[in-house]
Parts: C-alpha cells; sequence; structure tokens
C-alpha cells in the first residue's frame, strides 16, 4: 500500500519519522513515496509546491503531512491553502479530546472541529487598491457552504454523536455568512435526528472557556476554523497533541494542527504525537483500523504513564525517548 509522505519543514522531518517508526513497528505494511513541499523545497527547486508533489497525491490518492513554513512577505501563497485548493481537500478535520495523564481544566472535552477548507478570507484573493489599501475578499457560496455542513452532519451520524453547532457572524458579514447560516439550516433539516444549533462565533470563543465539555461537532468557515481548532488544542493541552485531516471527495492529506516550530527545529525536542495521531486517521480512513487502533491505545497507554515525554508535556524527555515509548507500548 502507498501512501505519500511529505516530509515538509522545521520539525516536520522528526516528527514524521517517529511517526513512520511507529507504524512500521505496528506492523502495517506502507510503502512511504517521499514528496517535497515547503520552504526548504522553495530554496531547491523555486516552488513551495511542485506539480510533482501533487502529481504523486493525485495518484496514490492519501498522504501524510509534515507542517510546511511558508515564507512571509516574499510572495508567496500558503503552501497549505494552495493544497487544499488544488486538490479541493474541502473539508478539515479535526478532533480535539481530553487525553489520560495531561493535567488540562476540562476533563471530558470530546469535539470534532470541521472547517470548510478552501474559501473564506483564505481564498487567496488579495489586491491593493491604491498605495495603502488593500483588499481581501472573503468568498461564500452555497455549493461549498452546503458539502461542509453536509460533511459534518454525515460525520455526526458515522461517529455516533448527537449535535452539530454552526458557527457564524452573520450579524455583521450579513450576506456572506448570512448564506452560509442560510445553508447551514436547509442541509440541518435533512438530518432531524441530529440536534442543530447556532453560535455567533465570539460567543463561542466564550462558551469554549467556560465549559468545551457541552460541544459535539463544531463546522464553520475557513479563517474562524483555523483559529478556533488551535484553541480547542490549547484546551487539552496543546498543538503536540492534535490530529488532524483534509479531506476531499477523492483525496486525502493527514497532517497535524501544529505548525513547523522553527524555535525548536532540530534540537530533538519535538512531541511526535500530533503527527502520529495524524497517521492513525489516516490508517482508519485507509481501512487499517485494528493498526490504528493499537497505535492510538498504546499513545494514551504512554500518556497515562508519563515516562519519556517531551517538554511541551511538562516531561524532560525528547522525540527519540517519547517514541520508544510508545513503541514499547505497542
Ligand atoms: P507552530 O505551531 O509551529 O508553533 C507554535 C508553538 O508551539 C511554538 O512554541 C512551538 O515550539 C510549539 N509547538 C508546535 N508544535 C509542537 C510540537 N509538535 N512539539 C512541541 N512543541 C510544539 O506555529 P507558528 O510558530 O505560528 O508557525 C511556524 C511556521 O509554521 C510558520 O511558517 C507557519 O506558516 C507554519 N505553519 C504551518 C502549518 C502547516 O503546515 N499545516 C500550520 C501552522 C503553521
Amino acid at each position: 500500500m502507498h501512501v505519500v509522505l511529505i516530509p515538509g519543514d522545521g520539525i516536520g522531518p522528526e516528527v514524521t519519522a517517529a511517526t513512520q517508526r511507529v507504524v512500521a513497528a505496528a506492523g502495517v505494511p506502507i510503502s512511504w513515496v517521499v514528496a517535497h513541499a515547503g520552504a526548504a523545497c522553495a530554496e531547491r527547486f523555486g516552488d513551495l509546491l511542485p506539480p510533482e508533489t501533487l502529481d504523486l497525491i493525485r495518484r496514490y490518492r492519501v498522504a501524510l503531512k509534515g507542517p510546511c513554513t511558508t515564507p512571509v512577505g516574499e510572495g508567496f501563497r500558503s503552501i497549505n491553502v494552495r493544497l487544499r485548493q488544488e486538490l479541493d481537500l474541502y473539508a478539515s478535520v479535526r478532533p480535539v479530546r481530553t487525553l489520560p495523564g495531561i493535567q488540562v481544566p476540562f476533563q471530558d472535552v470530546d469535539l470534532i472541529v470541521v472547517r470548510e477548507n478552501t474559501e473564506g478570507l483564505y481564498s487567496g484573493l488579495e489586491h491593493v487598491v491604491v498605495a495603502g489599501v488593500v483588499e481581501s475578499l472573503r468568498v461564500v457560496t452555497q455549493r461549498a457552504a452546503e458539502r461542509i455542513v453536509r460533511f459534518a452532519f454525515e460525520l455526526a451520524r458515522r461517529e455516533g454523536r448527537a449535535k452539530v453547532t454552526f458557527c457564524h457572524k452573520a450579524d455583521v458579514l450579513r450576506l456572506s455568512d448570512g448564506l452560509f447560516l442560510q445553508a447551514a439550516r436547509q442541509v440541518a433539516a435533512d438530518f432531524p435526528f441530529i440536534e442543530f444549533e447556532e453560535r455567533r462565533i465570539d460567543n463561542l470563543c466564550m462558551e469554549l472557556a467556560l465549559d468545551p465539555t457541552r460541544f459535539d461537532v463544531l463546522v464553520m468557515e475557513n479563517l474562524f476554523g483555523d483559529v478556533i481548532s488551535d484553541l480547542c488544542a490549547g484546551l487539552v493541552g496543546g498543538l503536540g497533541l492534535v490530529p488532524g485531516a483534509n479531506i476531499g471527495s477523492r483525496y486525502a492529506v493527514f497532517e497535524a494542527v501544529h505548525g513547523s516550530a522553527p524555535d525548536i527545529a532540530g534540537k530533538g525536542l519535538a512531541n511526535p504525537i500530533a503527527c502520529l495521531r495524524s497517521a492513525v486517521l489516516l490508517l482508519d480512513h485507509i481501512g487499517q483500523r485494528t493498526a490504528a487502533a493499537r497505535i492510538e491505545s498504546a499513545v494514551l497507554r504512554t500518556l497515562q504513564r508519563g515516562v519519556g515525554l517531551t517538554r511541551d508535556l511538562g516531561g524532560d524527555g525528547t522525540t527519540e525517548t517519547l517514541t520508544a515509548e510508545i513503541i514499547r507500548h505497542l
């Protein structure tokens, strides 16, 4: 079975290598097809996302991606935004749940953030109107709004979830979020057995800070989803733990929520768990459910035991010690 592997930048090569080791130790017969993307790739090939990388994902359909640095202010479009748009990976899925051994204020968080991945303010449509004035277009289409909300409801149904919360700012963004909200209400009517609620995004932030356990599946547009997924990662112990998937109707790219962490890159300090748990989602996606469950259990046992943990988790271990512990618990 072939899976494309994009090591990425910064801590990307460290956490993807650790992930490959655990997957191999779990006995999953994966042939990794290495492809390049990111800042280091741009230095070599002049492109953050070379066409060969896209071709390989189109060919093998599934990829595991390390985080990629987008150079700021150098005329590059974000590689992540481009990848999601080029492959129409319209749904970002980030399951967030409290993990054993991790000290956080709330013990029973178990929610999924579903984010529209191709439109909104991340459409990449920006221009200078006159010197000193810039416009960024926030695009919302009926089609994309409907399909992401439908995706969230289908996911809720598949996972036995009771409620979908649609998050918006339709009171101010009357036309764009107005259209999104209307589409959400229409789709919700097709799923009468799943509770549907609406929240303004600012209000949602306050409610998440007060009691995140009351949420189940959250669905929202691109920028709101970007911010809320990091916020939710913080609620359960930080960026080093939370996995993610970018799903389209043809392709799927799995990656951690975190970035390339240049402050700790190359020091052996990166926590590989978010990347590894993204691989768990990938294994589930390609039907390797037993291996996926085995790796997830090994991660949970490792966290419960608290040995070899990296600094972000309060330990004094390294990527190496944490990876070895997880393999020991397989
Ligand atoms: P970041 O997520 O890379 O780092 C934020 C903080 O969390 C840092 O202190 C970092 O050390 C820590 N951290 C992140 N992941 C960690 C891990 N696995 N283990 C231990 N500590 C971890 O966010 P930042 O600094 O805003 O972005 C750095 C670069 O990453 C930027 O160029 C940005 O564009 C890129 N980025 C890429 C993403 C992707 O490829 N999916 C997503 C987010 C950012």
